[in-house]
């Protein structure tokens, strides 16, 4: 069973709670906008959900509301950032604008974010950049639970960290390329855990290391009180690249990488690492322009494989699911609104 919602309705709910939880009015209303446009992009796994998640890791001091970025380096264009635990949707914000301002003074800035709360889905900050023209490219790696397990290995050893690169494509809509180096996203088996759906083999392993198409697995504590652990994609290169996000989002920011174990907190400590180029400061201006709008017509010119309905750019599913869900609402499954409606009440809202 599930409700459809408009994104306003939806916005006006959530930032209550948020509000309910010790925010200011301003934060409450990015969070929520945030939450709300990751579910308009078709990515329900970052979205509303998240807020009984933000709420218990409020509760338990790993959230802290109202927290501001601290500039920790500051060489011009390389900034070190700590994020103070804030959270992500107002400290990456905050991160980005210091890094988009940089890098239209320079032509380029490296930002090194550690110790923000969960930022989210990362295409949103890719978005910031490339709307000012700008290249951009993060490494992210999250501190919450073990939840991916490494290639050959048989239980999870770090998170579902992220990577994503934007690029404008000057006549285009630009590309946007956004992913989990996990299989599929955590929050995603949540989703489909809420809903009792089954999953395709080849994402999970369970407790015990063997394959399972129960998300479950990843959700709630198995017989044994021990998790399963999503496997990454491309098998080694998956792996390679979610390593890669581990050692530059968590250990090159200084925020700190997997190698305890884990508790049950429900903070999510996101490090970042992100590159950001002004493409009009290389002197290949109009060649970028020329090829990189050639090449995705190119692209997109193959003919659509059997049961296709032809090709895409990353960024364009994302595109689409906005144009849909901005006319006719966005669907919560019960579940997920029943747990919104418990983290209301965990901070004195009477419904
Ligand atoms: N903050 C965190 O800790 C954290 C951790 C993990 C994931 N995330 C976020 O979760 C979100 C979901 O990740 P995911 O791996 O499930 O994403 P996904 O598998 O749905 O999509 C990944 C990318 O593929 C592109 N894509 C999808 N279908 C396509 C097609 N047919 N043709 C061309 N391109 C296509 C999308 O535009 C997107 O850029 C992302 O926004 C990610 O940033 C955040």
């Amino acid at each position: 069973m599930s409700k459809t919602i408009q994104a306003a309705d939806l916005r006006q709910r959530v930032a209550s709670i948020i509000r309910a939880a010790g925010s200011s009015e301003a934060e409450a209303n990015t969070v929520a906008a945030n939450l709300v446009m990751a579910n308009l992009s078709g990515h329900d796994s970052h979205g509303v959900g998240m807020v009984p998640r933000y709420i218990d890791a409020v509760l338990e001091k790993g959230l802290t509301p109202n927290a501001s970025v601290r500039t920790v380096v500051d060489l011009g264009t390389l900034l070190t950032l700590d994020g103070q635990r804030g959270y992500g949707q107002v400290i990456g914000e905050q991160a980005m604008r210091l890094g988009i301002e940089r890098a239209k003074q320079h032509g380029n800035c490296i930002v090194a974010l550690g110790n923000s709360h969960h930022l989210g889905r990362i295409g949103h900050w890719a978005e910031m950049a490339v709307s000012q023209g700008l290249v951009a490219m993060h490494f992210v790696n999250v501190l919450s639970r073990p939840v991916v397990a490494p290639w050959a290995g048989g239980d999870g050893r770090f998170g579902t960290n992220p990577c994503c690169i934007g690029i404008p494509v000057q006549g285009r809509e630009p590309f946007l390329l956004d992913f989990a180096t996990s299989r599929v996203a955590q929050g995603k088996m949540r989703v489909a855990h809420n809903e009792g759906k089954e999953v395709p083999t080849g994402y999970l392993i369970d407790e015990f290391g063997r394959p399972t198409t129960n998300p479950g697995v990843v959700v709630v504590p198995q017989s044994n009180g021990l998790f399963g652990a999503l496997m990454t994609f491309g098998e080694h290169k998956g792996y390679g690249m979610a390593v890669a996000c581990e050692l530059l989002g968590g250990a090159l920011t200084g925020s700190g990488t997997w190698h305890r174990a884990p508790d049950a907190k429900r903070a999510v400590i996101n490090g970042m690492l992100t590159v950001l180029i002004d493409p009009k400061r290389l002197g290949t201006q109009e060649s970028f322009s020329q090829e990189a709008q050639a090449f995705v017509d190119w692209v997109k010119q193959s003919p659509a494989a059997p049961g296709f309905e032809g090709v895409m750019v990353a960024g364009d599913p994302e595109r689409k699911a906005r144009v849909a869900r901005e006319r006719d609402g966005v669907v919560v499954d019960d579940t997920t609104w029943a747990e919104i409606g418990g983290a209301a009440r965990k901070v004195g809202m009477k419904e």
